[in-house]
């Protein structure tokens, strides 16, 4: 069994949406010990940018007379999809910037995304290539987004899940950590809360309170 894990938290240091990703890639070890575990930390090493050279020859399928720059985001590109087709359980942390995912997240997408090879068009819209398997988003966020006025303004979880459908990925859980900025209840509680949802859904033990 193949895991990858992708942090996109530029934080590496009390970072919620990595705390919780670790979690539940910790969660699926515990289920199958002998899991095998991709971790890619774009957080700290974002994918590059594709140039306008690399995305041509990408669509036209023409790869001769490329500059360096482009040979090198095209091998990010086949690499990132390689990693995405052989796992069977796909992970990712994800923090809040500005009602969106962080730019980090965003640029794996741009590289995953690819006609002719994760999705193709028809003519009812665009067909997901990639076989279906779980994906655990780990969302974090300062404020709330799951209800009430917040609602209307998450381009986070709900983007993930269009971009990640469009390419057949429909098994999609999220365990939300939000209102982490916010005084009540507060991030301890918020945390507990998220961390209690992952052991629910991996049917571990409570922890337990201290006395
Ligand atoms: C650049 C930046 C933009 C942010 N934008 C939002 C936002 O739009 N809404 C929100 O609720 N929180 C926002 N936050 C707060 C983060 O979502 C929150 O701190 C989250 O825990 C970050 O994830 P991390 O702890 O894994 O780094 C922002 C934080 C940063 C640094």
């Amino acid at each position: 069994m193949n895991i990858l894990h992708i942090d996109s938290s530029p934080f590496t240091e009390n970072s919620a949406s990595r705390e919780l990703s670790a979690a539940i890639v910790t969660a699926w070890q515990q289920t199958k010990p002998a899991a095998k575990i991709v971790y890619q930390d774009y957080g700290t090493n974002p994918p590059p940018h594709l140039s306008a050279e690399a995305m041509t020859s990408l669509r036209s399928h023409q790869y001769r007379y490329l500059s360096d720059n482009a040979l090198a985001e095209i091998a990010a590109v086949n690499q990132a999809i390689e990693q995405l087709e052989i796992c069977d359980v796909l992970v990712i942390g994800s923090p809040m910037y500005n009602h969106s995912i962080s730019s980090h997240l965003k640029t794996w997408l741009d590289l995953i995304c690819q006609a002719g090879k994760t999705f193709r068009y028809s003519s009812t819209g665009p067909i997901g290539l990639l076989k279906n398997r779980p994906v655990f988003i780990a969302s974090s966020r300062g404020g709330i987004y799951s209800y009430g006025e917040g609602l209307a303004h998450d381009f986070q979880e709900p983007y993930l899940v269009s971009m990640l459908g469009t390419l057949g990925l429909k098994d999609i859980h999220i365990i939300r950590a939000e209102g982490i900025n916010m005084s009540h209840p507060g991030r301890d509680v918020v945390m507990a809360n998220a961390m209690q949802q992952i052991r629910e859904i991996f049917n571990l033990p409570a922890m337990t309170q201290p006395a």
